[in-house]
């Protein structure tokens, strides 16, 4: 192990690891074929939503105004990362320091994300990151139903773009808006689920914010990532 990887982990508070050989598992989706099965709230009729270019889809997102949160956003926060990413990222929303910066993940959570992310040999650029809703909820509330259902279309729309080999869902509302669950995010772990109608597998783990506040938990977090790595290579396909 390099020392830049072992600082890593060390950083993240976990045993360190021999990195297993072997190339990332070619286990893409039907993504594209499945675009226009996605539901159609935020952008209008599935055959257009299903046309949209990343162009488009950013400048739809730019100006949505189908829930309150559009009144108390100071911007959007589209997403982030590599368009042709193997590994799709979703978390929750954004928070006040993404709100201001128009980018997920650029605070404190965000540095604990890029340090898990390159635990597993990828660096920020290398993925793709994208949240379940655009927009900052105040006082960094849950996400309501309501919200959840205007948006979810932007990032149906996002990951059939990216058409990804793996997606890392970081936390409970995440993995559960975009699973549609409800099971406890403890019993969503150590799975692999797959995303309909893309098929394309799913991987939960604790959000780096919990893991901020419980740094005890680190340790599952990265037996999620090795997990995850184990996915994306095709070891559980
Ligand atoms: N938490 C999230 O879930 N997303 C962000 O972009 C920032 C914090």
């Amino acid at each position: 192990m390099d020392a830049r990887r072992a600082a890593i982990l060390d950083t993240l508070g976990v045993e360190r690891y021999r990195a297993r050989a072997g190339a990332p598992a070619a286990a893409a989706a039907a993504a594209a074929a499945a675009d226009g099965a996605t539901d159609g709230a935020a952008t209008g009729s599935a055959d257009a939503r299903a046309a949209m270019d990343w162009d488009s889809l950013a400048t739809e997102v730019a100006s949505c105004t189908r829930c309150s949160l559009a009144a108390t956003r100071t911007r959007t926060v589209f997403g982030v990362g590599d368009r042709s990413a193997r590994w799709f990222v979703v978390g929750e929303a954004p928070g006040a320091d993404e709100d201001r910066q128009g980018e997920p993940f650029v605070g404190r959570a965000g540095q604990l994300l890029n340090s898990m992310l390159r635990g597993t040999g990828l660096a920020r650029e290398q993925v793709y990151i994208g949240n379940v809703l655009k927009c900052r909820p105040p006082g960094n509330r849950d996400p309501t139903p309501a919200e959840v259902r205007c948006c979810m279309p932007f990032l149906h729309r996002q990951i059939a773009l990216v058409n990804p080999t793996l997606i890392l869902c970081v936390g409970r509302i995440a993995a559960q808006n975009l699973l549609g669950t409800d099971t406890p995010i403890g019993k969503l772990r150590g799975s692999v689920h797959t995303l309909a109608p893309f098929g394309i597998p799913v991987v939960v783990t604790y959000h780096p914010a919990y893991l901020l506040r419980s740094p005890g938990e680190k340790r599952k977090a990265w037996e999620d990532l090795k997990f995850a790595m184990g996915v994306a290579r095709g070891d559980r396909a």
